[in-house]
């Protein structure tokens, strides 16, 4: 769908274990800013629930598994993540929740940008509006 695509990490194995390198504007598209994970979520619990204006991320379960809700006014999709060579790249104007937590689950995510509360759109019918904008004049 616009503005999310899956990417596959390259790794490197041996009968020591796995690696998998990640640098930005090299194997991904923009420079890392920003670094989070999160972990510890019941699996009653939905998190996200916002979209970004201009951020992009990437995010990587590297542990357990989770699902990833990504949704505009025209279209949206559920991703399986469970491995942690699969990233799912969100792009901007891209509303998501994050659900299914295993009891395991630690996602990573990568972000092309600091911390900005400006740049979240946490209402949904405030999304709804501006995405219809960005959408409509991409089409
Ligand atoms: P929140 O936006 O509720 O997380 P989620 O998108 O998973 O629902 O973020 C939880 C708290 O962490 C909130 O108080 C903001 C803070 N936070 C930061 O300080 N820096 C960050 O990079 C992020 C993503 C969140």
């Amino acid at each position: 769908m616009n503005n999310v695509d899956m990417v596959e990490f390259k790794f490197f194995g041996d009968d020591r274990g796995f690696l998998i390198p990640i640098e930005g504007l090299k194997n991904i598209d923009f420079d890392i800013k920003r670094v989070y994970y999160i972990y510890g979520v019941d699996s009653s619990q939905r998190r996200g629930f916002h979209s970004h204006r201009d951020l992009k991320q990437i995010l990587i379960c590297l542990n357990g598994s989770v699902d990833i809700l990504t949704k505009t006014p025209f279209e949206s999709k559920v991703t399986h993540l469970d491995r942690p060579n699969i990233g799912l790249e969100i792009g901007p104007m891209i509303w998501r929740e994050m659900f299914n937590f295993s009891k395991d689950a630690v996602l990573l995510v990568l972000a092309s940008a600091y911390y900005d509360e400006n740049d979240y759109i946490r209402d949904y019918n405030n999304y709804l509006e501006e995405a219809c904008l960005y959408f409509g004049e991409k089409r």
